[in-house]
């Protein structure tokens, strides 16, 4: 029988002891959120960071730029947030504007108040096999995902499809330093399905309908990291869920998988720096 990996049972359970933990702090965390530009999603996103944190008794405030910001406004900002003592953790929300330079904005933040682990220091410290300040937040949510449903990584061949700074590099290199047989595909990989049959793990973050039935051995665990709208508007993710599902032993749903997860790892995240 397949088991659903239930990312909002984990993440409500995760808020309810953040809450329980946030109660007792006589000071709360703040989290400053920059949004530039005028993506559609990213404003979605922001506004449940933001629901959240409130929710949570966490600080939270978000700044907004046009699309036509410039990179010295928003490095002058990040300078502003992380001299300011009252801001403990910092988020930049990607996409950025494409005239932006995405890596000058990220390693701007200062390390200690990096609430997505992405500034070369923070990497830089997963890549060593050493412990960053803290692991960005979705790869965070799918180790947190794994544990609780006790999928061993150890000694197991996991796929990961997508190779983005955010999460397919990142979650490649956490769990090779777990000790998994880690093999990493892209929009180059030649026989995707040949090798993606081999694995006990398949992580798919691409964006983009790509996981069918042919793609999977039996009792093979499917993430789907990816969601996006499809031609009819309705939320997918990579996996065509209704037929792997039927041949994965365990299977993340979109929505209701990953997603949760970031958003419960961002919060974990912001009182670790908080209390580190
Ligand atoms: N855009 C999509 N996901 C993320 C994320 O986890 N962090 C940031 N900063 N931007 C995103």
């Amino acid at each position: 029988m397949t088991i659903i990996l239930d990312g909002k049972k984990l993440r409500d359970k995760i808020f309810e002891n953040l809450k329980t933990k946030l109660d007792k702090m006589p000071k709360k965390p703040t989290l400053a959120v920059i949004l530039a530009g005028d993506d559609p999603s990213s404003k979605i996103y922001v506004n449940n960071k933001k629901k959240c944190a409130e929710k949570l008794g966490i600080n939270s405030i978000v700044i907004t730029y046009p699309q036509n910001v410039s990179e010295k406004e928003l490095l002058d900002k990040i300078q502003e947030l992380n001299n300011d003592k009252e801001i403990t953790a910092i988020l930049v929300q990607l996409p950025l504007p494409a005239h932006i330079n995405k890596s000058n904005v990220i390693n701007t933040i200062s390390p200690q108040k990096d609430v997505d682990g992405l500034t070369n220091y923070n990497s830089g410290k997963i890549f060593s096999g050493e412990k960053p300040y803290v692991y960005p937040c979705t790869p965070l949510g799918i180790m947190l995902l794994l544990e609780e449903y006790n999928i061993e990584i150890e000694g197991k061949h996991v796929v990961v499809i997508g190779r983005s700074n955010l999460v397919g590099k990142p979650i490649a290199q956490m769990l090779l330093n777990r000790n998994a047989t880690v093999t990493q595909c892209h929009s180059k990989t030649k026989n995707l399905p040949e090798i993606t049959k081999t694995a006990d793990i398949i992580i798919s973050a691409v964006g983009k309908n790509i996981v069918g039935e042919n793609m999977i051995n039996k009792n093979c665990v499917v993430i789907d990291v990816g969601i996006f709208k499809d031609e009819v508007g309705k939320i997918s993710g990579d996996v065509d869920f209704e037929k792997v599902s039927k041949i994965a032993s365990y299977i993340s749903p979109v929505p209701g998988g990953v997603g949760p997860m970031t958003i419960a790892s961002l919060m974990l995240n912001t009182v670790e720096l908080f209390n580190s």
